[in-house]
C-alpha cells in the first residue's frame, strides 16, 4: 500500500471547510488592503532562488527540492513565494503598469526538505503578500498592519508582533565588518557551517540553528546598532504609523530573519498558544529593496509578508473555530428501480436551481437512507416511491422542524427554496395561528404562523 510521502499530509473533507473558510477571510482582508491575487508557477527556474533568497541561506543551500528535468534544466519546486512574485513583477513589466504601487497575494503550496514535526511540513501552504514601488515606511506599517487585521478577523488574539531593522545595503555592510570583527577569535568554537559562513555570508551565522543560542552569538553586536541616517529614520518611520495605528509591536534587536533579500524592517508574529506547540512562528515578513534589481528588474523597492496556514490552523484549533459547516439542502430517497428516471431529474432540477443536493446510490433500505442524510446533515429529506409516482406527489419533510408534507413532484424546488426563505416562525413552530394565547406547544392548527 503506499504511503503520503514524509512531511506531507492529506487534507480530508471534514477539514476542508475550516480551510475554506480561512481562505474567505484572507480574500476579505485583502480587499479590505486592497491587495489583488497573484498566482504564479509552484516550479521555476532554480537560479531564481540562489539569487532572489541566496545560496547560503539554509532554505536554498540545505531544503529545495531541485531536479534536473528532461530538456536538462534546472528546476526547483519552491520553497517560498517572494522570489516567484518578484520573478512575475520583472517578467509581466507590472512596475511599468499605470497604478504605480502594485499589491498582491498569493495563498498556495511551498515546498521545503525539513526535518518534519508539528506546524513544520515539507509540503506547506503560505498566504503572502507583497508590494512593490514604494520605499515608504507607511507601505511597511500597512503590511505589518494587514498581517495584524488576518489575525483580527479570525480572532485569533494572543500574538506577538516583532519587529527589527537591518538597514539598507550600506548600514548591512557596516553591521558585516562589525560582526567579522567580533566572531574573529572565537569563529572556531562554531559549527562547521557558521565557519563557512564566517567567509562566504557571516549575517547568515546569526540564524545558525546548532549555534542561534550560544552566548557568543546571543552577544553578538546588533544590526539596528549600525544603521546609518536614512535606515534610521526609515526605522523610525515605521514605528510612528505603527504608533498611530494602534498596533502593538515589541522592538526585537535580535531578529534577523532567514533570507538574504531583506533590507530595513524585518518582522514576525509569534502566537504564544498550546495547540501550535514549538513552531509559533505564524508570519514572517520585511522590506526587500534590492531583490528586484538582483533578479534583473528596475531598481524597485518591495516589502511583505508570508503565514504558514497550517501553524494558522493550529492557532484556531485554540478558539474552537468550526468553519463552514457540512450540510445539504436535499436528501432525495427514491424507492423502487421504476422511479428512478423521474429522480435523477428532480435531483437535477434542484441542483440547477441552486440547492446542494445529493441521492442514495446503493438501493439502501429505509434506515440506512435516513441514516446518511443525517451523516450529510441535510436540511430536507424526500421520499419518492411507487405510490408517490403513482400520484404524482412527493413526501418532504423538513428535518429541523419534523414537518413533513406530500406536494405535487414538480414542487421540489419550488417549496424548499420557499421554506429556505421563510424565517423559522418566532414562536414555539407548532403551526397556530394564535398570536394572543399560550398554546403550550400543542396545538394542533396547522394554518398561518405561530407568534405564541
Ligand atoms: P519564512 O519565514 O521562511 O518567510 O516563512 C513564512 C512562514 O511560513 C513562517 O513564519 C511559517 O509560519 C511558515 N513556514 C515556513 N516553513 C514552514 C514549514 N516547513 N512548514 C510549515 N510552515 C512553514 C518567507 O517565506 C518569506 N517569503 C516571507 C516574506 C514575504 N517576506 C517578504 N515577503
Amino acid at each position: 500500500m503506499f504511503q503520503k510521502m514524509k512531511g506531507t499530509y492529506d487534507l480530508l473533507p471534514k477539514d476542508t471547510g475550516k480551510w475554506q473558510s480561512l481562505e474567505r477571510t484572507i480574500r476579505n482582508v485583502s480587499k479590505l488592503f486592497n491587495y489583488s491575487e497573484i498566482r504564479t508557477p509552484i516550479l521555476e527556474n532554480t537560479e531564481l532562488f540562489h539569487r532572489g533568497v541566496g545560496e547560503d541561506t539554509d532554505m536554498v543551500s540545505k531544503e529545495t527540492y531541485d531536479f534536473i528535468d528532461r530538456g536538462k534544466r534546472s528546476n526547483t519546486l519552491r520553497p517560498e513565494g517572494t522570489a516567484g512574485v518578484a520573478r512575475s513583477y520583472i517578467e509581466n513589466k507590472l512596475y511599468a503598469d499605470k497604478v504605480p504601487v502594485q499589491k498582491f497575494y498569493y495563498v498556495g503550496s511551498m515546498f521545503r526538505y525539513e526535518r518534519p514535526q508539528k506546524g513544520r511540513y515539507r509540503q506547506f501552504a503560505q498566504f503572502g503578500a507583497e508590494a512593490f514601488g514604494s520605499n515608504s515606511p507607511m507601505l511597511d506599517a500597512e503590511i505589518i498592519s494587514y498581517a495584524v487585521s488576518v489575525l483580527k478577523a479570525l480572532k485569533i488574539n494572543d500574538v506577538e508582533v516583532q519587529v527589527n531593522s537591518i538597514g539598507d545595503k550600506e548600514s548591512k555592510v557596516a553591521y558585516q565588518k562589525a560582526l567579522i570583527e567580533y566572531l574573529k577569535k572565537d569563529i572556531g568554537t562554531l559549527c562547521g557551517d557558521c565557519q563557512k559562513r564566517y567567509v562566504k555570508n557571516p549575517l547568515r551565522i546569526l540564524d545558525c540553528k546548532v549555534d542561534k543560542d550560544t552566548e557568543l552569538l546571543k552577544n553578538a553586536p546588533k544590526p539596528i546598532d549600525y544603521l546609518n541616517e536614512s535606515s534610521k529614520l526609515h526605522f523610525e518611520g515605521v514605528i510612528k504609523y505603527l504608533n498611530s495605528m494602534g498596533i502593538k509591536y515589541v522592538v526585537n534587536k535580535n531578529l534577523v530573519r532567514g533570507l538574504d533579500y531583506y533590507t530595513h524592517t524585518v518582522f514576525e508574529v509569534n502566537a504564544n498558544l498550546e495547540t501550535l506547540g514549538a513552531q509559533n512562528t505564524i508570519c514572517g515578513g520585511g522590506r526587500y529593496n534590492d531583490l528586484v534589481s538582483s533578479l534583473g528588474g528596475p531598481n524597485t523597492p518591495g516589502v511583505g509578508f508570508s503565514f504558514g496556514l497550517e501553524r494558522l490552523m493550529f492557532a484556531l484549533e485554540s478558539i474552537d473555530f468550526k468553519g463552514d459547516p457540512n450540510f445539504l439542502h436535499l436528501y432525495l430517497m427514491i424507492l423502487g428501480e421504476e422511479q428512478k428516471e423521474d429522480g435523477m431529474a428532480m435531483l437535477n432540477r434542484c441542483r440547477l436551481g441552486g440547492l446542494s443536493s445529493d441521492i442514495d446510490f446503493l438501493d439502501k433500505a429505509m434506515k440506512g437512507k435516513f441514516k446518511q442524510a443525517d451523516f450529510l446533515n441535510s436540511r430536507f429529506v424526500a421520499i419518492y416511491g411507487e405510490l408517490e409516482k403513482a400520484e404524482g406527489l412527493i413526501n418532504i419533510k423538513d428535518q429541523s422542524t419534523k414537518k413533513e408534507v406530500r406536494i405535487n413532484k414538480d414542487q421540489l424546488y419550488n417549496h424548499i427554496v420557499t421554506e429556505l426563505m421563510n424565517p423559522e416562525p418566532s414562536g414555539c413552530g407548532c403551526g397556530s395561528d394564535d398570536s394572543d394565547d399560550d398554546c403550550g406547544g400543542d396545538c394542533e392548527s396547522d394554518g398561518g404562523t405561530c407568534n405564541c
